[in-house]
């Protein structure tokens, strides 16, 4: 049996961006926010900085490079305005993900197979500067070879199906979105990429999703962010880490 491999979680504080935002003034700040993650066990921190700029801006993204000592994966859509950003920035990953103004969070996973030859330019510059680049991508064979033929050495597999599913009780769908995450994991490992997985995940379905073994990184954010309300960041933080072990654990390699 090969040993399984740990499992990083990132917090993703675009919602406490959401609610300063809501009153225009500095508090809650992110960047706090962010530290007190880490403090607390985050392994790293996502920021999704929106061409609407509807709650990260450019400032907290470059306080957030400066002020944490954990890596900055900064969430983008492949345009040049952001590349631009990025570049600067210099972040430790940049996750490509679609992005439609109307939304109200990503919806879907990039496609990566029309738009192959405009995403190839923006990974390569990325891949160029040294940044870490990873696709957001639906669990399905095409994308994640896509994601292969692209060159990109990290994809992050949609979840939203599967949390959709178990939110709405529909045990046989949440069964099959499932196990379409956990043939992905597989595919992607196989092609020599690294996988991690969010949207919408949490305790119950980060859990299930902590036992597919290829799984390296999970990202999360409205569901803690939520959960802080009532038990506060540390706490909530600390429990999706014990979740996250619990799955672990019923992972087989
Ligand atoms: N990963 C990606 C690529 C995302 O776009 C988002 C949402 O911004 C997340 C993870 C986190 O999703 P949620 O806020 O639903 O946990």
């Amino acid at each position: 049996m090969t040993p399984i491999p740990p499992l990083r979680l990132g917090l993703n504080i675009d919602h406490v961006a959401t609610i300063r935002n809501a009153r225009g003034g500095d508090a809650p700040d992110p960047v706090r926010a962010a530290l007190m993650a880490i403090e607390c066990g985050a392994d790293g921190i996502t920021a999704h900085l929106r061409e609407d700029r509807r709650h990260i801006r450019d400032e907290d993204m470059a306080r957030l490079k400066l002020e944490i000592a954990k890596p900055l994966n900064f969430e983008m859509a492949a345009t040049t305005e952001m590349l631009g950003i990025a570049l600067r920035v210099k972040p430790y990953a940049v996750c490509l993900v679609p992005e439609n103004r109307a939304e109200r969070t990503t919806e879907g996973g990039l496609d990566v197979i029309g738009g192959h030859n405009h995403l190839k330019p923006f990974i390569e510059e990325l891949k160029h500067a040294g940044i870490r680049v990873s696709l957001f991508i639906e669990a399905d064979a095409a994308p994640i070879e896509m994601a292969a033929r692209l060159g990109a050495p990290v994809i992050e597999m949609h979840t939203g199906s599967y949390c959709e599913a178990v939110q709405h009780g529909n045990h046989a769908l949440a069964e099959r979105e499932l196990l379409r995450l956990k043939q992905g994991a597989r595919r992607a490992a196989e092609l020599g990429i690294e996988v991690h997985a969010g949207h919408g995940l949490d305790f119950y379905t980060a859990e299930q999703v902590s036992a597919i073994p290829e799984i390296m990184e999970l990202n999360i954010g409205h569901f803690l962010v939520g959960e802080a309300i009532y038990v506060g960041l540390p706490v909530a933080v600390r429990q999706m880490r014990a979740a996250m072990v619990a799955g672990r654990a019923k992972a087989v390699s």
